[in-house]
């Protein structure tokens, strides 16, 4: 690419994710208003050509290197096996991943992993039905256990799990999580909650923070740090021994401490929203539209262009946690993180 997606502060975004709705058939309380929200019409949404068309072009013009597929909840759109496919016919090699609720994943993993799905990230924050229904405001446990084993079953690669913790609901049971994850070969990431809730409920008292997950874990695990190559991913890794057997490395846990150890000097991330609109960063107060550029008939190179002045302009830190920074330079996106597309 001439000089990809650049912004001002040096950083070069290789890695897109791409929201394909803002739909979703949970209510996690971090995440969305209980009553759900005004859903885009069908129109004002991405089509599967748009979608190929705008891959493409990141990819073979703009220096991307990884795509992965969000929401809202990407399983809802009835033409996502399709959209993999379109994507996949176009680039043999991209790692396209999914993160997803796993709702209704028992009957579409082994099509998607024929399509050419690399992996899946599946949210998940509770093993208990009744914590799972508090949270996500819905009792289907079992179909979101259902969907992840199959996803294991037919192989979609490594199966990471994303649990937000949050105070009083779900901390307690960290540990029982990560020994549910590891047993199993799956990767699991604790995440900080951040405030991108609908109803402004978040926070920082009311957030677990890395350290405090750390010292959660330590109840029957030893952390040790990961010394692979973390390459701006957001989660910190870290291998995980039992205390039972402390000589044996059980596997790997995560923690993404997106507010109290931002990792925004390392971003490599490019977000477009299930309208078409670019987003530079998770917490911009500003989006730049593709779809209309795309339906007036603009050429690719027009809607590069577009797409790198978006980019141009990303913010250098959301401003929480942040050295120099105080609580006053942070404010909240007006979008709830089911309409950014996490
Ligand atoms: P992998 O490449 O599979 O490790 O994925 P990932 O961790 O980048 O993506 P995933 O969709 O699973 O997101 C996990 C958590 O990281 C979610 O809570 C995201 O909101 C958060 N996250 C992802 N990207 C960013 C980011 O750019 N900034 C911040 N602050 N958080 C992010
Ligand atoms: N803070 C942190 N993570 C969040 N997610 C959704 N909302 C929030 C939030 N407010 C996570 C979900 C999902 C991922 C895309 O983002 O758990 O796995
Ligand atoms: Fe990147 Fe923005 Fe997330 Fe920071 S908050 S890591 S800049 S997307």
């Amino acid at each position: 690419p001439a000089d990809g997606l650049l912004d001002r502060y040096g950083r070069r975004a290789t890695d897109m994710r791409l929201s394909l709705t803002d739909k979703c058939n949970l209510r996690c309380t971090y995440c969305m208003p209980a009553e759900g929200l005004d859903w885009l019409a069908r129109d004002k949404v991405l089509s599967r050509d748009e979608i190929v068309r705008l891959v493409r072009i990141g990819v073979d013009r703009l220096g991307v290197r990884e795509l992965r597929l969000t929401g809202g909840e990407p399983l809802v759109r009835a033409d996502l096996v399709e959209i993999v496919a379109g994507i996949r016919a176009n680039h043999p090699d991209l790692p396209i991943s999914l993160t997803t609720n796993a709702l209704g994943l028992d009957k579409k993993a082994q099509a998607l992993k024929d399509a050419g799905l690399t992996r899946i990230n599946v949210s998940l924050d509770s093993l208990h039905p009744d914590t799972f229904a508090q949270l996500t405001r819905r009792p289907f446990l079992d179909r979101v256990l259902r969907g992840v084993e199959e996803a294991a079953r037919v192989g979609l690669g490594l199966v990471k799990i994303n649990a937000v913790l949050m105070r009083g609901i779900n901390d307690a049971e960290a540990p029982d999580l990560l020994e549910w994850a590891v047993s199993r070969g799956f990767e699991l990431r604790f995440i900080e909650q951040m405030p991108l809730d609908a109803d402004h409920g978040w926070t920082r008292d009311g957030m677990i923070t890395a350290a405090e997950m750390r010292s959660l874990l330590e109840r029957d695990f030893v952390l040790t740090p990961d010394p692979r190559r973390r390459n701006g991913a957001p989660a910190e890794r870290w291998e995980v021994r039992r205390r039972a057997t402390p000589d044996i490395v059980a596997g790997t846990v995560g923690i993404i401490a997106s507010v109290t150890e931002p990792f925004c000097a390392d971003c490599v991330r490019t977000r477009v929203t299930a309208e078409g609109k670019v987003r530079s960063c998770l917490f911009s107060h500003e989006e730049t539209d593709l779809l209309a550029l795309l339906r007036s008939g603009a050429d690719d190179d027009a809607v590069l262009r577009r797409w790198q002045e978006a980019m141009w302009g990303k913010p250098k830190a959301h401003g929480m946690g942040h050295a120099g920074l105080g609580a006053a330079d942070y404010v909240q996106p007006e979008r709830t993180m089911s309409a950014i597309g996490g």
